[in-house]
């Protein structure tokens, strides 16, 4: 299949709420369990209309739905939606700091059919064009092999906690884009 990101918009936000449980629940039992799961939808798993709102979001559709959505960032979260976040996120520097991968989530219909790998791609060109050299993301361990296969290097395995009490293992991940 040859997929077109295109920037994602406030009016998909409704989608991509719905899409974004889908995509954990299926794609990541084999990692995590239930109860981890649910307590990380919304605060860990969730929108972040920040991203939306600096057109570094993006979505892949199929006959008009959503399949699959992932950005990066300019700003300084790692991870997680945009709920409990009470002042701005602040900017980074591309002089000298990573730029972010954030928030990949691609329906369970439709894994492994390279729609990841086209988000990550269609991301790192921007971030190049936006003039930063590094790039840092945190991966569930779902979403670990697709940053292995395009070149990512873990530099930290550590746990999320969650307000359930349990951990949410995550892996901090680097790239260097060259120049
Ligand atoms: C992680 C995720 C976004 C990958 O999306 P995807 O569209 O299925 O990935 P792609 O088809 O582009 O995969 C590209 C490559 O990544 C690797 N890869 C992706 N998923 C993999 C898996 N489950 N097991 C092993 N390798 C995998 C493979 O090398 C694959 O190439 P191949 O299919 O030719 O072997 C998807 O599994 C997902 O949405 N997971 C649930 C949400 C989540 O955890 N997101 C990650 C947040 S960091």
């Amino acid at each position: 299949m040859n997929w077109t990101p295109s920037r994602a918009t406030v009016e998909d936000i409704p989608a991509l709420e719905a899409l974004i449980p889908l995509s954990v629940r299926a794609l990541q039992a084999p990692w995590y369990s239930a109860a981890q799961m649910e307590a990380a939808l919304g605060p860990v798993f969730g929108v972040d209309r920040q991203l939306i709102a600096d057109g570094t979001y993006y979505v892949i559709r199929h006959e008009g739905r959503i399949v699959g959505a992932g950005g990066w960032s300019r700003r300084k979260s790692l991870f997680g939606g945009d709920q409990g976040r009470t002042a701005p996120d602040p900017e980074l520097d591309p002089a000298q700091d990573p730029a972010r991968i954030r928030a990949f989530f691609v329906h369970p219909d439709w894994a492994r059919q390279g729609i990841g790998r086209c988000l990550l791609t269609a991301c790192e060109n921007a971030i190049r064009a936006a003039g930063f050299r590094t790039v840092d993301l945190v991966a569930t361990l779902a979403g670990e092999p697709l940053y292995a296969a395009a070149g990512y290097s873990v530099t930290k395995r550590f746990d999320i906690p969650l307000s359930n009490g349990l951990p949410l293992p995550g892996v901090q991940m680097s790239k260097s884009l060259g120049h």
